[in-house]
């Protein structure tokens, strides 16, 4: 059975993009290839993060993807901690990486851009860390949304490189993105992504926001003064953005979307797209309330860091003997 790992890293409350881009699709893969998924709490503090807060975010983040689905019966689901691995490898690969190669990762040359004050030196090295997170499990596929195939693509270059510096050691990875869904705009500005980070939580639905402030958001979305309902991404970034979400939670074609309501006015899509958005997260939101209640979070946590380290720990080994780390064999 082919592998695929992938992970999200909860710095914020997980988001409807994170849900329409990732989780959703690693809850549809689990029945047909190995699924190793983790929270990804070490990318978390390349900023500062109030240690309450990333608590908090870290165990609702394990409930919401048992909410959502993942299954510990059928997937491997760990804390990137919890297997010490990770570290170790990411500092191997960063010595494996060339600077250039970080200086042109866009969400890095972004921040750059926008003049940001303080990164930190793991922001710049953090594709290196998220390379050994997917290189330690000989992932075959990495499921991910459109913005992280950068960062998958630096993963296989530098497993090409190490492979050919010290021999056949690491699987060459593929980046699997939706055909729907890899890019949620947000709802306040469809000229960008859908993300926690943004200034106004207006544009962004977090999958425990209450269903009325959700609905709220999606029946102010910005959209255009066209008026007219159908598929035009670049002049009605908005709309578009809106029957996608609505398409991927509902498996509707978004053609079939824009034909139901075409010649009606866009609050009746909108509110449309409500219903639908409202309907799933009320869906994950009580199942996310039985898995709080349940306390099987650390069980599912612990028995997931022994499935996770026994993979990533020989791989680690290997990679430290063939580089010459190790002196007894
Ligand atoms: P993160 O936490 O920013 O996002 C997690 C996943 O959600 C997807 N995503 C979106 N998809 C569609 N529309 C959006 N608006 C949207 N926002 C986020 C992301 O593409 C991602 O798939 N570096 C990664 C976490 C990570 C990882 C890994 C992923 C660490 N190591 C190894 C895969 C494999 C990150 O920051 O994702």
């Amino acid at each position: 059975m082919k592998r695929m790992l992938s992970g999200i890293k909860p710095t914020g409350q997980l988001t409807l993009g994170n849900y329409i881009g990732a989780l959703r699709n690693f809850v549809k893969y689990q029945d047909d290839y190995e699924m190793v998924v983790f929270i990804a709490n070490l990318h978390c503090i390349t900023e500062y993060q109030d240690p309450e807060d990333l608590r908090k975010n870290l165990t609702d983040a394990v409930a919401l993807y048992m909410a959502c689905g993942l299954d510990p019966e059928k997937s491997v689901i760990f804390l990137q901690t919890d297997v010490h691995s990770h570290a170790e490898l990411g500092y191997i690969l960063a010595c494996n990486t060339y600077l250039g190669e970080l200086n042109r990762m866009t969400q890095f040359k972004d921040k750059t851009a926008k003049g940001e004050k303080n990164m930190t030196a793991g922001l710049y090295t953090y594709p290196c860390l998220m390379a050994a997170d997917i290189l330690l499990y000989n992932a075959n596929y990495v499921p991910v949304g459109e913005d992280q195939k950068q960062h998958v693509e630096l993963c296989r270059d530098i497993a090409q490189r190490f492979n050919n510096r010290y021999g056949e050691t690491f699987v060459v990875p593929e980046p699997l993105i939706a055909k729907v869904g890899a890019r949620i705009m947000s709802l306040s500005d469809p000229s960008k992504k859908m993300s926690k980070s943004e200034e106004t939580n207006k544009g962004c639905i977090y999958l425990l926001d209450d269903l009325k402030s959700a609905r709220k958001k999606i029946m102010s979305a910005v959209t255009d003064s066209v008026g007219i309902i159908q598929l035009d991404k670049e002049n009605q970034p908005g709309l578009y953005n809106l029957i996608e979400i609505a398409s991927a939670l509902s498996g509707r074609s978004m053609e079939d979307i824009v034909d139901e309501f075409s010649g009606e006015g866009y609050g009746k899509l909108k509110a449309y797209v409500a219903d639908v958005v409202c309907a799933e997260l009320e869906k994950i939101q009580n199942r996310y309330r039985e898995i709080i209640e349940s306390h099987q979070i650390e069980k599912v946590l612990n028995e997931g860091a022994l499935k996770a380290s026994s993979i990533a720990d020989r791989t680690l080994e290997e990679v430290k003997k063939k580089i010459g780390l190790e002196i007894k064999y």
